[in-house]
């Protein structure tokens, strides 16, 4: 039996992982000053008994939390906005974001904008538009992840649809929680199908940001062992939702992604935000499609990348296509289709219309081999037909 992991870590925030601690929200709300926080999370979050249970907890601890809820599955500004109003209204001080990636990401958005000036696309990560907050009235963070996928409880940005249905990335330094409470008993209720499609974001984040153009031996570090922990631990959390050391490790794999891909993303993040924005359709899964395809279009570049993770995981041969296959046959074992014909509205002729969206994002930077808009598109269409070969 492998000891209960239960640890603190103060890198790349203050970070406290283990199944529980979540039970030391109050003692941190008030050691930070948020006696008066609003908790921003999801419906589907809201309505589970552990998430009332932590309200109780921090009444009963003489704070005065204020629940927002309303935050859509990929969220969009008026979500931001509605929360940015009731915390006014509320006289709140700090936010407590807790959820998966939607929350958190919407919940950052409020933190950045309550008390600085300015509209939420005023602060798209393009150029230095970020310099237009005052970081010092960014306001305090508290993030509680409730998926091990997006990581964002880590990062430094979110992503928020606009009214044009393109994902856009919200950025700011200092918009990274500082405070972070892994609680991997807080994941034991996800679904099996939705553990997998956010497991393989996780992964994704790591393999992208290893593969990534740039010099950044400690994300590279970083995003090795991330992976290694979803070989080993995601089978097992689908399997057997209630695993805590799995889910334990997962949580941290999740956190190590998003820590990972400050080096930079790539051509998977950069398809799915397109085809997210527009139609719909869990990230995770996107993504876990996805990829195989992409590994392919990248393949003169990332060649002996792929040798470096196929040798971390230990597969039994250190190669590209080795990689390729194990890939595959996780995405089998998880669930995952293998074409983008499950998604809805998905098809050959809004690969067309999405390849323009997907190459303007801001992802496919740190792609290591340059995509066309035509190149784009024929990824999507092989993906679509489920052909390897491009
Ligand atoms: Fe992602």
């Amino acid at each position: 039996m492998s000891p209960i992991i239960s640890v603190n870590f103060n890198y790349p925030v203050r970070y406290r992982l283990g199944a529980g601690r979540a039970r030391e929200l109050p003692d941190l709300c008030k050691e930070r000053g948020l006696n008066h926080p609003l908790v921003v999370t999801d419906p589907q979050v809201a309505a589970l008994p552990w998430f009332s249970g932590l309200i109780q907890l921090l009444r009963q601890a003489g704070l005065d939390p204020v629940v927002f809820q309303d935050v859509h599955p990929n969220p969009v500004a008026s979500d931001v906005e509605a929360g940015i109003a009731l915390y006014r209204a509320s006289g709140c001080r700090g936010v407590v974001l807790i959820g998966g990636g939607s929350a958190l990401d919407a919940g950052k958005c409020v933190a950045l904008l309550v008390d600085n000036e300015g509209s939420l696309f005023d602060y798209e990560d393009v150029g230095d538009n970020y310099k237009r907050a005052d970081p010092s009235k960014i306001v305090p963070m508290i993030a509680l992840p409730t998926t091990a996928g997006t990581g964002s409880e880590v990062g430094r940005a979110s992503l928020i649809i606009n009214d044009l249905h393109e994902k856009k990335v919200i950025f700011h330094p200092q918009m990274q929680p500082p405070d972070v409470i892994a609680d991997p008993e807080l994941t034991v209720g996800l679904p099996a199908s939705l553990t997998a499609y956010t497991g393989i974001d996780a992964y994704v984040h790591c393999f992208e940001a290893y593969c990534a153009t740039g010099y950044h031996p400690m994300a590279d570090g970083i995003a090795l062992e991330g992976m290694r922990l979803v070989k080993e631990y995601l089978p097992r959390a689908v399997a057997y939702g209630a695993d805590i050391q799995a889910r334990t490790h997962m949580i941290l794999a999740s956190s190590m992604g998003a820590t990972a891909f400050q080096k930079g993303l790539g051509v998977v993040h950069a398809i799915a935000h397109a085809i997210g924005g527009k139609l719909g359709g869990h990230h995770g899964l996107l993504n876990a499609i996805l990829l195989p395809y992409c590994m392919v279009f990248n393949r003169s570049a990332i060649e002996e990348r792929c040798v470096s993770v196929a040798r971390h995981l230990g597969l039994k041969t250190a190669s590209f296509d080795a990689l390729l296959d194990w890939t595959l046959a996780l995405r089998t074992d998880l669930g995952v289709p293998h074409t983008l014909e499950a998604i809805a509205g998905m098809n050959q002729q809004k690969a067309l219309e999405l390849a323009p969206l997907a190459h303007a994002d801001a992802a496919l930077a740190g792609n290591p081999k340059p995509a066309t808009v035509s190149e784009l598109a024929e990824i999507m269409k092989a993906a679509l037909a489920g052909r390897l070969a491009m």
